[in-house]
């Protein structure tokens, strides 16, 4: 099927970042087609096209745009999740950075079509120079008459503003977004059924729509080509429709952000990104470090699709596809993956934030040749007690990894814990991934120097 550019399309075009030139290419004609209709065609307009949140989940946006209340009068809010936490994802990067006016009119699309005053765009702290493309299209669009009082003489008003996240992965969490939004601590806030949606009481308790940074910027194409043409795209899926664009990473000859068509062949994402380098496939990771790594044999005859990853035993997630190959340690990868979860972890609740830790702590054991055989099935019980059981789904991303690892490649953990050695210990192809001898790390979670005596 190829690659199919719809969020990309121009994205190399030389200042594509620069209003005259997003102009040229058709830019805010959706702002000037979306304030023509009435508000509730815009959202039906979302409906048809099947659109579902790119931040992870998949939950259908415009549930959340028709749950938006349409007859009070507390400010409605937007905000643009673009903090982009999840390891291996990096296509919000690449929108902002140089598509940030199609992002731009996609907030001010969807702020008018839920009532919205102000939007915020949320972006990762790590982000500056995104922040900046950004800051200077919204100055573009002011001074444009697209964003302000009366916006192209419709009455609509409207502002958008920046706010900077500090790193923290848990601030992509949509209510510990809002709490760190409103200048609380980022951690994330009871919720539905025990709590209102965000779509009720979200930010300052108003009602908030809050979407991921590529669903918004789907919005202008989706109000220039119409909801049904969109939704053409992936029909041959149960339920995914559009394009999704995956940043490919690991052993591939040509990483980056691909853009495709929801149905198409994974192995054919990873053809696009050079085929894999460095000997044969041995698994991938397709939608973030959080999503269960699917083994070769299951790549295979693999469709990208919300369903069909989901009936092979991984997610789409947020499009992080990390592809590994044969030489790659498994459970060296199983103890990074997990580092970051725990790292990451707020400690609101027991599950994860002990649950996190002990999973390191018993992948640092066997790391270091002191592992158990009944460390395995240990780690599995941790898994199973935080997954389902943690107040967010942080504790659900740390467990699924780590229990797909060991399901899918026991015998690797467990010649680890026989040999006191990594099975690829005396590889020379895998080398590049063990820390070099005498390396330390230091390890904010335990206020110590950790992984220096490990042996391969
Ligand atoms: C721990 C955690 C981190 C998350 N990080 C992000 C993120 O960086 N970006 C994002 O868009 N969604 C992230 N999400 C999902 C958001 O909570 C939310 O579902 C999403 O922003 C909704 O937008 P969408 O419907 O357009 O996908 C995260 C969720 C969890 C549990
Ligand atoms: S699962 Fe619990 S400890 Fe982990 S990030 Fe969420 S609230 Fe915090």
């Amino acid at each position: 099927m190829g690659e199919y550019r719809l969020l990309l399309k121009h994205v190399d075009v030389p200042n594509y970042h620069d209003i005259q030139v997003y102009e040229q290419y058709g830019g805010y004609q959706a702002l000037r087609k979306a304030l023509s209709m009435e508000r509730q065609a815009i959202i039906d307009e979302v409906k048809k096209s099947g659109l579902r949140g790119r931040g992870g989940a998949g939950f259908p946006a415009w549930i959340k745009w028709n749950g938006l209340p349409k007859d009070d009068d507390k400010p409605h809010y937007v905000i643009c999740n673009s903090d982009e936490g999840e390891p291996g994802t990096f296509k919000d990067f690449e929108l902002m950075f140089k598509a940030p006016h199609q992002l731009v009119e996609g907030m001010i699309i969807a702020g008018y079509a839920v009532r919205a005053q102000r939007g915020y765009i949320y972006i990762r702290g790590e982000y500056v120079e995104c922040a900046r493309r950004v800051r200077q299209a919204i100055d573009q669009a002011y001074a444009a008459g697209y964003l302000g009082k009366n916006i192209l003489g419709s009455g609509f008003e409207y502002d958008l503003y920046i706010h900077m996240g500090a790193g923290s992965y848990e601030c992509g969490e949509e209510s510990a977004l809002m709490s760190s939004l409103m200048g609380e601590r980022g951690q994330p806030r009871l919720k539905f059924p025990h709590a209102p949606l965000p779509t009720i009481a979200g930010v300052w308790n108003c009602p908030t729509l809050i979407n991921n940074c590529e669903s918004l910027s789907c919005v202008p194409h989706i109000i220039n080509n119409g909801g049904e043409w969109y939704a053409q795209l992936g029909a041959s899926t149960k339920n995914s429709r559009g394009t999704k664009i995956f940043s490919v990473s690991g052993h591939v000859n040509k990483p980056g952000n691909y853009e495709i068509e929801f149905g198409t062949p994974l192995m054919e994402l990873i053809e696009l990104a050079g085929g894999v380098r460095g000997g044969k496939l041995k698994g991938i990771i397709p939608g973030g470090s959080s999503m269960p790594i699917l083994p070769a044999e299951k790549c295979e005859d693999a469709i990208i699709g919300y369903e069909e990853l989901m009936e092979k035993g991984s997610m789409v997630g947020s499009g992080g596809c990390m592809v590994l190959n044969e030489h790659t340690c498994i459970v060296h990868f199983a103890w990074r993956t997990a580092e970051f979860y725990a790292h990451e972890s707020c400690g609101k609740c027991t599950p994860c934030r002990e649950g996190t830790r002990w999973m390191v702590q018993i992948l640092e054991r066997i790391l270091q040749g002191k592992g158990r055989m009944e460390d395995i099935d240990l780690l599995l019980e941790i898994c199973d007690q935080i997954d389902g059981r943690s107040f967010c789904a942080l504790g659900d991303a740390a467990a699924w990894p780590v229990r797909a690892f060991i399901k899918n490649f026991r015998h690797e953990f467990e010649y680890y814990v026989k040999h006191g050695r990594s099975m690829y210990a005396d590889n020379p192809e895998s080398q590049a991934m063990f820390p070099p001898k005498g390396y330390q790390r230091y390890n904010p979670m335990r206020y110590e120097y950790t992984f220096g005596g490990v042996r391969k």
